[in-house]
């Protein structure tokens, strides 16, 4: 360990790692460090773990002046797993701190970002009803659960405490059948809140599994889908309907899909999502569409809802909700990147285009295509305050405005924050064409 050195915390960069500066000035080093775990405000000793050209990555050594956020972890893995990374943050404090670095992230754009209407976060715990855990497996241990933090070893979590019962339930019935399963792999886990359904990555289906698997089976956990090269199979029925209710058809979700990680706060984001674009009796384009989580809502009143997804088995699922519900709803299996400047280079324009993409954000050159698809609103959901705020950037040099963006916590114990921008075109900005 080298020297150490006295640094005052001033915000949160995105990713939820702290910045500071030294308090003493040295020219041979960088002054501004990154510290993963110090909160704003603190005074922490801490040590250079890596130093790059402009900045050094450190490690707290001693907490001098703790924040008033700061308590103990609720979980007794807090300092090793790293499955969340704000255990040690107040969970009430939470969704301020997470609006502060949305701000930071979009403080060139002029953009000054509001809470989301949501259920409030409560203690934090209990809430998650997806995951994707990974085992080893080594014939003697069997270890499942979370990679150690900054690390690629896998450490067992055998009661996580931000999961969901149920979760813990069918995760603890898994471990049965550990002795059938190869050295390594994943699991997908979902629940509607009673049920569960599995899936397990990498794992060809071998008949014993499958009979082991059938016995692990109860009123809980309800399925388990096998994935290994071509193979697949499903014991039991692990598909699950989420999130109906409300005048709202459910999603068919399998493990392996994509689904937002807290039920509650996903209705209020789908609201937010459906009273922002106003689609009704409108031609919407909806970009990274999952198995339909908006999809459903906006069909209800627009007069079509076009889809893009790069993921077949959701497209597939939708489809299907399409079909059973009678909704007006296109779903195409697609790249995104590729299919939206393919649009803006022909005549077809969409009213209102909602996109959702992961972490990359959409990136620069379909962002640019996107100001010349949509013609009335742009409603962007994003996971990353960085890629927003480069999306965002290009929106605004291309002629919109950004009215709004809402800040949601779906993840409460992490860094992890959900933004949605709303945009409209700014007053002048030259008309794209219609439809044909
Ligand atoms: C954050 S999820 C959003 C899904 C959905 N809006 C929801 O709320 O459940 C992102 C989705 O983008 C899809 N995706 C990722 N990269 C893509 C790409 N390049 N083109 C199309 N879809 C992509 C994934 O399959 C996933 O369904």
């Amino acid at each position: 360990m080298g020297s150490t050195v006295e640094i005052r915390i001033r915000t949160l960069a995105t990713g939820g790692d702290a910045v500071g500066h030294r308090a003493e000035a040295d020219a041979s080093e960088p002054a501004t460090w990154f510290i993963p775990e110090a909160l704003p405000g603190e005074l922490v000793r801490a040590h250079a773990a890596r130093t790059a050209r402009k900045h050094v990555v450190g490690v707290i050594d001693e907490i001098l002046e703790p924040s008033e956020h700061r308590v103990t972890p609720p979980c007794a893995l807090a300092g090793t797993c790293g499955g969340c990374g704000w255990q040690h943050v107040a969970p009430a404090a939470q969704l301020g701190l997470k609006l502060g670095m949305v701000k930071d992230a979009l403080r060139q754009l002029g953009v000054e970002p509001v809470l989301g209407d949501a259920p409030p976060v409560g203690d934090g715990l209990a809430y998650r009803r997806r995951a994707r855990l990974h085992y080893r497996n080594d014939g003697d241990t069997f270890v499942l659960g979370f990679m150690r933090k900054r690390s690629d070893e896998v450490i067992d979590v055998p009661a996580c405490p931000v999961l969901t019962a149920p979760l813990r339930h069918a995760l603890t019935r898994l471990r049965k059948v550990a002795a059938l399963l190869p050295a390594h792999g994943e699991v997908h886990a979902l629940t509607d809140g009673k049920h569960v359904a599995l899936g397990l990555a990498g794992v060809r289906p071998t008949e014993e599994l499958r009979d082991a698997l059938e016995a692990c089976l109860d009123r809980v956990l309800i399925g388990v889908e096998l994935r290994g090269g071509r193979a697949r199979i499903r014991v039991g029925a692990p598909v699950l309907e989420i999130d109906g209710g409300g005048g709202l058809p459910p999603m068919s979700a399998s493990p392996f899909v994509f689904t937002q990680a807290r039920g509650d706060v996903n209705r209020a984001l789908l609201r937010h999502v459906l009273g922002r674009a106003k689609p009704h009796g409108k031609r919407v384009l909806e970009l990274y569409a999952g198995a339909g989580n908006f999809t459903r809502a906006l069909a209800r009143v627009a007069s079509r809802v076009w889809t893009c997804d790069d993921d077949r088995e959701s497209v597939g699922l939708l489809r299907k909700l399409a079909e059973a519900q009678g909704l007006p709803i296109n779903a195409k299996h697609g790249d995104v990147a590729a299919l939206v400047p393919r649009i803006a280079g022909g005549e077809t324009r969409y009213e209102v285009v909602v996109a959702d993409p992961p972490r990359a954000g959409l990136g620069t050159e379909a962002t640019r295509a996107l100001a010349v698809v949509a013609t009335e609103r742009i409603v962007l959901v994003a996971c990353d305050p960085a890629t927003l705020a480069r999306d965002l950037a290009v929106l605004v040099k291309h002629g919109w405005a950004i009215d709004e963006v809402a800040v949601f916590d779906l993840m409460p114990m992490t860094p992890e924050v959900e933004c949605v921008a709303t945009l409209r075109p700014r007053a002048g900005k030259a008309p794209a064409k219609g439809p044909g």
